[in-house]
């Protein structure tokens, strides 16, 4: 037998940084000419092209900066394979080659087909991220996992693909809806729930500041959810360990979004996830009961539902997708609890029969 070694270790540095400031939108020309491509194509859904893709498309072109705008239905439908394709389809009529760089520019629908798109478009081109929903801000446009759900599940094709940049403009918060900013504070609710019970109380202290979208005091708040994000990404970006910890509610809320063909918002279905993740928490004899009545009253207060009852849906449903999970691995679920308010770890000790029960409690 002859062998052929095919040595290809290299070290690789995919670093970047995330901007974070008022009106920045307006001054991406900047940042853009810092990136190694000649031709630029922005991605945005249907509900952002007409308002914030024509204004950076018009302001992009009056500094000679040669882009695109390219737009999909708006909403989570859209994350599939077919947009994903329409997308790259519209690309190769405009002629972009290994050149062009795509800016993401939307919510974690727009951020993850973008950063699909360029992952696989002439085997990868770069992309920056340009977030405008607050979902997006804290959790969706860090981390370079990008992907589309498939009828069987969410995420299901995707891949690791770092942006070269994040922008974000807070002036976005200012045309986003309640329940937008609503469904965004999931997430950043749950950067606090895994890593830092001071953020935690911060947040409960502020929350009515939050609600009225103050953005003095978003920035700090979006800060540091970035910051947690991005310190669990540093250390495990490709999700071998740590980084699952990041799915805190996911298993039960993706299983939701399934369940409900995406009628659901994310932060909705992972509202009710935290809700039964830490519930499973206290059962388990982990976290203290005491805890669990607080995260679920925050999530309350914030308006995010916390039982399946408020969706009227079946615990029998929701098992039927938790079974697809691909955390699933050989008959076992990374399941992700709570030792307490600011400490998360991921768990292999949870069956199918705990949530089935847990999920039964109501
Ligand atoms: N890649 C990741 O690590 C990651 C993490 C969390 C969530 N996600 C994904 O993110 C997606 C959810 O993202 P989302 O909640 O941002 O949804 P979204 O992208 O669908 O945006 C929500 C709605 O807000 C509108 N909108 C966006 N910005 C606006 C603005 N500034 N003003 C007014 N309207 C605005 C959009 O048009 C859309 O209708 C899910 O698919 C989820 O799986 C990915
Ligand atoms: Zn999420």
């Amino acid at each position: 037998m002859e062998v052929v070694k095919v040595d290809l270790r290299e070290e690789i540095d995919n670093s970047y940084d995330i901007v974070i400031g008022r009106g920045l939108l307006d001054n991406l020309a900047m940042e853009l000419r810092k990136i190694p491509a000649n031709e630029f194509v922005i991605i945005t859904d249907s509900n952002i092209a007409g308002t914030y893709g024509k204004r950076l498309l018009n302001d992009l072109k009056n500094k000679n900066i040669d882009v695109h705008l390219i737009t999909f239905s708006a909403g989570e439908k859209s994350k599939t394979r077919k947009t994903k394709e329409k997308l790259e389809n519209e690309m190769l009529r405009l002629n972009l080659g290994r050149d062009a760089c795509i800016i993401a520019l939307g919510g974690g629908v727009a951020g993850d087909i973008a950063g699909f798109a360029a992952a696989t478009y002439m085997r990868g081109i770069p992309y920056i991220h340009v977030p405008t929903t607050l979902l997006a801000m804290v959790d969706s446009s860090i981390g370079g996992k990008v992907a589309v759900d498939t009828g069987h599940a969410k995420n299901a094709v995707g891949a690791f693909y770092q942006p070269k940049k994040v922008v974000i403009d807070l002036n976005f918060l200012k045309t986003l809806p309640k329940k937008e900013l609503v469904n965004g504070l999931a997430e950043l609710i749950k950067h606090a729930l895994i890593k830092d019970k001071d953020f935690f109380h911060f947040i409960e202290k502020n929350i009515d500041r939050i609600l009225a979208c103050d953005v003095d005091i978003l920035k700090t708040a979006i800060k540091r959810s970035c910051e947690i994000k991005a310190d669990i990404v540093m250390q495990d970006e490709k999700e071998k360990g740590l980084r699952r910890i990041l799915n805190y509610g996911h298993t039960i809320g993706h299983a939701i979004e399934s369940a409900l063909s995406y009628r659901i918002s994310h932060g909705n279905a992972i509202a009710i996830g935290m809700s039964y993740a830490a519930k499973l928490s206290a059962k388990l004899g982990h976290l203290h009961e005491g805890s669990v009545i607080r995260q679920n009253n925050l999530l309350e207060y914030i308006g995010l539902p916390h039982k399946l009852s408020h969706h009227k849906l079946k615990p029998r449903r929701i098992l039927e997708h938790v079974q697809y999970d691909k955390k699933i691995m050989n008959g076992r679920i990374n399941f992700v609890l709570l030792n307490s308010i600011g400490d998360a770890f991921v768990s292999d000790e949870v069956n199918i029969e705990d949530i089935k029960n847990i999920l039964e409690e109501g």
